[in-house]
């Protein structure tokens, strides 16, 4: 089974991208064909600045290395870097309808955020990304909830696309995980994100001072009861989740761990988890950092790899197409 995914590099990466995403691609990385992408001309849809943006790739790369990913077991390389991306892009704007695009609740999303920057890019965010799973003929995108709908318009894409030019793509499917929707701690209505005040998230390279004081911090309710209950307790519900696949215990043991304990104590140990969870990552961020050609390398050896692939699926495109 051949796997795609791909993070924006838009700003540090947080325990909600590595619960509802990274997690499970390290999983994956053992057992299947597994393809990461940094996807930059995604994160140029939204305002940023240009002599950022480099930084941001090399440091989403250290990031994904850092967590877990191996090279030698997946292909990691930058979306831009493999041109057939937006080759493909063009050609399935030209088969999908600009309400299917304009009805996508992150393109709803981002445009009330940034009234002045509701540029083209931004509607056809989806085709691009609709272009990186299809391009590699992929089985499954492990994604968070919030990217569901975007590969659903994808699977519509490829369908079409099928139907009118002859079987060309392979019909992916959405793989969430369990840490699907991680949310702010400030705001547990709202989802964690890292275009967020950092006091929202806990980044992945985050101090053990800084993990303590964000815990500390977070919003709960008046009550004592350390009880999952989304809907009258969402901020308790976040940190129980966040235990929950720190740990590896189920919700219901925690709960009982923690039965007449109290909000306190159940931070306390929730922020010394994470701090004995996270620790690993900075490790390792450290050393990568002490090596940029070895990740140079790994990038230019993913974006050929990457490429081969993309090569083969944009050529059977064409033919399908009409444009030999
Ligand atoms: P991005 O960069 O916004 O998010 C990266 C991944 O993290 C997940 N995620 C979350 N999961 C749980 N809780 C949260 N609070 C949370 N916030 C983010 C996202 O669902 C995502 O899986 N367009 C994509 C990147 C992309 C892509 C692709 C993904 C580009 N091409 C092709 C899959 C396939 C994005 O902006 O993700």
């Amino acid at each position: 089974m051949r796997i795609f995914s791909g993070i924006r590099p838009s700003g540090e990466l947080h325990i909600g991208n590595y619960l509802g995403a990274i997690k499970q691609w390290i999983e994956l990385q053992e057992k299947e064909e597994c393809v990461f992408c940094i996807a930059d001309l995604h994160a140029t849809t939204t305002p940023y600045q240009p002599n950022q943006l480099s930084k941001a790739v090399f440091a989403t790369a250290v990031t994904y290395i850092s967590a877990g990913l191996d090279p030698e077991k997946c292909i990691l390389f930058v979306q831009s870097k493999v041109k057939e991306h937006t080759e493909l892009t063009w050609l399935l704007g030209t088969i999908t309808p600009v309400g299917d695009l304009k009805r996508m609740t992150q393109f709803k999303e981002k445009s009330k955020e940034h009234p002045q920057y509701v540029n083209a890019g931004l509607l056809n965010y989806p085709l691009l990304m609709a272009s990186d799973i299809l391009l590699y003929q992929t089985d499954l995108v492990p994604v968070g909830k919030d990217q569901s709908q975007h590969v659903e318009l994808t699977r519509e894409i490829a369908r079409r696309f099928n139907k009118k030019f002859g079987e060309t793509f392979k019909i992916p499917k959405v793989l969430l995980s369990k840490g699907e929707k991680i949310m702010s701690l400030k705001n547990p209505t709202k989802k964690m994100s890292k275009t967020d005040n950092p006091q929202t998230y806990i980044g992945l390279f985050d101090k053990p001072e800084a993990i303590k004081k964000k815990i500390y911090s977070a919003k709960t309710d008046s009550e004592k009861e350390i009880k999952f209950d989304v809907k009258r307790k969402p901020g308790i519900s976040n940190l129980l989740a966040i235990y929950s696949l720190f740990s590896g215990f189920p919700i219901k043991e925690i709960e009982k761990e923690f039965k007449e304990k109290g909000y306190q104590v159940f931070k306390e140990k929730l922020a010394q988890l994470l701090i004995e969870k996270l620790e690993p990552f900075r490790r390792k961020k450290k050393e990568l950092e002490l090596h940029p050609d070895y990740l140079e390398k790994v990038l230019e050896d993913g974006r050929k790899r990457a490429q081969a692939i993309a090569q083969q699926t944009m050529e059977k495109v064409r033919k399908k197409m009409g444009l030999f």
